[in-house]
C-alpha cells in the first residue's frame, strides 16, 4: 500500500490534506509523460502559450479568495498575507510575459550574407520543487516562466503544504493547459529524489542551502541538467543613523526580520548596529515594539502567525538554546505564546556582540543583535557570511548607502526599506550558499531556455579564401 501524506494546519491542528505519497514507479511514469508532451507543447505558438497563461491567471483571480483561505489553513499564514502572495501569483503571469519578450525573444539582424537571428529553446521537461513559506507563489515563480518558454514541468510542491500544490495545478488544469503539461506529483525528500532519478532537463529548486548543496552535488555529472537554486541566507541589517526616530528604524527592522514569523528567504537575522548610545536606542526601540506585535491566525487583524509546524518550531527552540548556550544575551524572547499551541513562536532579540555564532539561516523570527565601532566594522560584519541573499541600510546618510551598496556582497541590497519585500518585476538571488548565479524573478526566463545563436544564408556561397584570390 502507498504511503500518506497529511497537511496539517498549525494553528489549529486540523488536518487540511491527505493523499497517497508518489512512489519511484509514479514518478517515472510523471517523468515520462512529460517527455511525451513536451515536443508538442514546445511546437506551440508562443501566443497560444501566452493565451494559456493570461487564462490561468483568470482562474486564479476568481478563485483568489478560496486559494488565500487555503494556503492560510496550510501553513498558519495570516489571511492579509496569504491575499497578497495570490495577488502576486496572478501579478506574475503578465511580468513572465514580459520578461520572456525581453530577455527570451528571437531577434533577427540583416547581414551581408543573410541575417543572423537568435532564437531561445525550452530546455524540455523541469522538475520544480517547491518550499513551503510562499507554497503558491515561489512555485508559480518558475512554472509560469518555464511553460510560456515551452517546456513541461513536473512539479513537487512541500511536503508541508501538497493541497496549495495541487490547488495551483488544477487551476492550470481548469485553464484549458494539456495535463501531462504540467504535472503534479506529491511526497517528501524520497519523492523528489526519485523525480531526480530520471531523465530530465532541468530542476527549478526554491529551498534551504543543505538541500540546494545536495543537488549541486547530485548533479555534478549531469551537466545536461538545467540547475536553479534559488536558498537561504544569513541576511544583515546595519543600522547606522543618528537622525532618524529610533521608532521608525525600529518599525524597518520588525518588517524585516518577524514578517511572516521570519519564515521569508529575504528576512534580516543579523543587525548590525554602533556600540555606544545610538546602537542602545535602535535596540530598545526594537525590543518595546517587538514585545507588543501582535500574533494570531487566519483571519485575526496580528502581525505573527504561527510557524509551519511543531517541528519547525522545535527547531527554531533547538537553535535558540544553542545560541543562548554559545554566549548570547536574550533581550527579549517570546518564543512560547501564551494560550497558543508549540507552533506558535514570537520574536527572539539576542544579543550576540563578541559571540561566536554559526553561520546559518534559523528560518524563524530570531534575530541576533551585533555591535560594531565604526562603518567599515558593520561592513565587514555584514559581508561575514558565506550566504548572500539579501542585505539592508537603515540611514538618512547617502554617501553611507554609496558605500554600503557597492561593497555589500548580496543579490539584494535595500536602503531604508525592508530587507523583505522582493519584486517580481526585478531579479532575485543570491550569493555563495544562496544560490549557483540563476536568480529567479524577472530572470527565470534566462534559465527556462537556452539561446541558440543563427547566422543564416537562404543558398550556399564561397566564402572568401585569403591568399587565392
Ligand atoms: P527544503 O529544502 O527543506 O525543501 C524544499 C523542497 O525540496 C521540498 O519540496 C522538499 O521535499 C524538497 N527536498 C528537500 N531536500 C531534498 C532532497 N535531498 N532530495 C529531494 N528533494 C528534497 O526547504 P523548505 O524548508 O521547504 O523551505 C525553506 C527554505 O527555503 C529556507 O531555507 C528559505 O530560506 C528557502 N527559501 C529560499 C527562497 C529564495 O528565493 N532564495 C525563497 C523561499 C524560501
Ligand atoms: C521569500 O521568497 O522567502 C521572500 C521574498 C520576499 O521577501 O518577498
Amino acid at each position: 500500500m502507498a504511503d500518506m501524506l497529511q497537511s496539517i494546519d498549525p494553528a489549529s491542528g486540523a488536518v487540511v490534506w491527505q493523499g497517497a505519497v508518489a512512489d519511484h514507479a509514479a514518478c517515472a511514469d510523471a517523468i515520462a509523460r512529460a517527455r511525451a508532451a513536451a515536443p508538442g507543447w514546445a511546437r506551440r505558438q508562443l501566443d497560444e502559450r501566452v493565451a494559456l497563461a493570461r487564462a490561468y491567471a483568470a482562474v486564479l483571480d476568481s478563485r483568489r479568495e478560496d486559494l488565500a483561505r487555503l494556503i492560510s489553513h496550510e501553513t498558519g499564514k495570516l489571511l492579509w498575507e496569504t491575499r497578497t502572495e495570490i495577488a502576486a501569483m496572478i501579478g506574475k503571469v503578465e511580468i513572465s510575459i514580459r520578461a520572456q519578450a525581453e530577455r527570451a525573444s528571437t531577434t533577427d539582424s540583416a547581414q551581408p550574407f543573410g541575417r543572423a537571428v537568435l532564437r531561445h529553446h525550452p530546455h524540455g521537461v523541469m522538475v520544480v520543487l517547491g518550499p513551503y513559506n510562499f507554497p503558491g507563489h515561489l512555485p508559480n515563480g518558475h512554472i509560469v516562466p518555464a511553460l510560456i518558454a515551452g517546456n513541461t514541468v513536473v512539479f513537487k510542491p512541500s511536503e508541508l503544504t501538497p493541497a496549495t500544490g495541487a490547488a495551483m495545478v488544477d487551476a492550470w488544469h481548469a485553464a484549458g493547459l494539456p495535463a501531462d503539461v504540467l504535472q503534479v506529483v506529491q511526497g517528501g525528500r524520497d519523492t523528489g529524489a526519485a523525480l531526480i532519478d530520471q531523465d530530465i532537463d532541468g530542476l527549478l529548486f526554491t529551498g534551504s542551502a543543505t538541500a540546494g548543496r545536495h543537488f549541486r552535488r547530485a548533479l555534478i555529472d549531469r551537466p545536461g541538467v538545467m540547475l536553479a537554486l534559488e536558498l537561504g541566507g544569513n541576511n544583515p541589517l546595519v543600522v547606522w543613523d543618528s537622525v532618524t526616530d529610533p521608532a521608525v528604524l525600529a518599525n524597518l527592522v520588525v518588517h524585516s526580520a518577524f514578517i511572516t514569523t521570519g519564515q521569508r528567504c529575504s528576512c534580516a537575522r543579523r543587525l548590525i548596529v554602533p556600540a555606544g548610545t545610538e546602537g542602545d536606542a535602535v535596540v530598545a526601540a526594537l525590543v518595546d515594539l517587538a514585545v507588543r506585535l501582535p500574533i494570531g491566525a487566519g483571519e485575526d487583524d496580528a502581525f505573527m502567525g504561527p510557524l509551519i509546524g511543531t517541528a519547525a518550531a522545535a527547531g527554531a527552540r533547538a537553535a535558540l538554546a544553542g545560541l543562548v548556550a554559545a554566549g548570547c544575551t536574550v533581550l527579549l524572547d517570546r518564543n512560547r505564546v501564551d494560550g497558543r499551541g508549540d507552533a506558535f513562536f514570537g520574536p527572539v532579540v539576542l544579543d550576540a556582540t563578541g559571540v561566536a555564532v554559526p553561520d546559518a539561516e534559523i528560518f524563524a523570527p530570531v534575530l541576533t543583535v551585533v555591535r560594531v565601532p565604526d562603518f567599515t566594522a558593520a561592513i565587514a560584519a555584514a559581508n561575514a557570511t558565506a550566504f548572500g541573499l539579501s542585505a539592508g541600510l537603515l540611514s538618512a546618510d547617502a554617501a553611507l548607502w554609496d558605500r554600503f551598496v557597492a561593497e555589500i556582497r548580496a543579490g539584494v541590497v535595500n536602503w531604508n526599506r525592508p530587507t523583505t519585500g522582493a519584486a517580481s518585476a526585478a531579479p532575485f538571488g543570491g550569493l555563495g550558499e544562496s544560490g549557483n548565479h540563476r536568480p529567479s524573478a524577472f530572470y527565470a526566463a534566462d534559465y527556462c531556455a537556452y539561446p541558440v545563436a543563427s547566422f543564416e544564408a537562404a543558398a550556399p556561397a564561397p566564402v572568401p579564401i585569403p591568399g587565392l584570390g
